[in-house]
């Protein structure tokens, strides 16, 4: 497959998963975040597979530093056939004492940030007449879990904003496909605990980087509008839709206390 792919949040974590495994198979990765030095290391892993890399310091809160980082894609490689918006992380707590600023500021990389990586991403898609785009929630973007609810919110919002542009795109070769994750194995509970103040103990299943990747890249080769690299969590998002009170009993297991750091 030689697609030209970019992933913002593409250093580490799940993006990096994607890069590498994309790599591999012969695309053209460019990826994007705010620390070169990671970027920089995650571009020599995807050259050392044998890809083509272009690290590109960005931040997705910024409109023009999106526009900047998909030119710089075209402009390298002379189209954009997927664009992933990866970038984010999470904040955790009661929810009545989580702090309003930083749920804002976090609203403003997970939510905007999809946002601003999607419109830049548009234009190249309808010039082309084609294109796919990968918006990565969450599983809680499907069904919150206690002490997660301001990044629950975020991860519901980008899926809104997903599932009417998938609307506005129907019928176009164009394809959006939102991606689901459960727990998954990365930097994001140490970033988490930095911003939250609070370590929190791993309960319920878990899955790796490699795994969502696996998934996604099964999903550029046949486009799907939903995808839940753990299969099991797909059931939880249909019975939370037909028996939401025996949900919320379910997941409460999963809701951990925090633990003051
Ligand atoms: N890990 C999980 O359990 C899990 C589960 C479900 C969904 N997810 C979602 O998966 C996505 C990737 O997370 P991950 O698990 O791979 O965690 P991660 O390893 O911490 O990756 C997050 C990436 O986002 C980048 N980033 C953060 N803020 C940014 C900004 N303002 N502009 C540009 N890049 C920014 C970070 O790079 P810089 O800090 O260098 O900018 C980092 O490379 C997130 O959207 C997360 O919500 C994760």
């Amino acid at each position: 497959m030689s697609l030209v792919i970019a992933i913002t949040g593409g250093a580490t974590g799940i993006g990096r998963a994607v890069a590498l495994r994309m790599a591999r198979s012969g695309c053209a990765v460019a990826i994007c975040g705010r620390r070169r030095d990671r970027l920089d290391q995650a571009a020599d892993e995807i050259r050392a597979v044998g890809g083509q890399a272009l690290p590109v310091v960005a931040d997705v809160t910024s409109a023009q530093d999106m526009e900047r980082f998909v030119r710089a894609t075209v402009e390298q490689y002379g189209r954009l056939d997927v664009m992933v918006c990866n970038a984010g992380y999470g904040l955790y707590g009661e929810s009545e004492a989580i702090d309003s600023a930083q749920a804002i500021d976090m609203m403003h990389v997970n939510y905007f940030g999809t946002v601003n990586g999607a419109s830049a991403a548009l234009p190249v898609f309808k010039r082309q007449n084609a294109g796919h785009l990968f918006i990565v929630s969450s599983i809680v973007g499907k069904r919150g879990v206690p002490y997660m609810s301001a990044y629950s919110a975020t991860k519901f919002a980008q899926v809104g904003f997903a599932e009417c542009l998938r609307a506005e795109l129907t019928g176009t070769p164009i394809h959006l496909s939102v991606v689901y994750p459960i727990s998954t194995d990365t930097e994001f509970f140490s970033v988490m605990t930095g911003h939250s103040g609070f370590a929190t103990r791993a309960m319920g299943p878990k899955q790796s980087a490699d795994d969502v990747a696996k998934a996604i890249e099964k999903a550029i080769a046949r486009p799907r509008p939903e995808i839940y690299p753990y299969k099991a969590a797909r059931i939880l998002a249909l019975m939370n839709a037909v028996a939401p009170g025996l949900c919320d009993r379910l997941v409460r297991r999963w809701g951990r206390k925090p633990i003051p750091v």
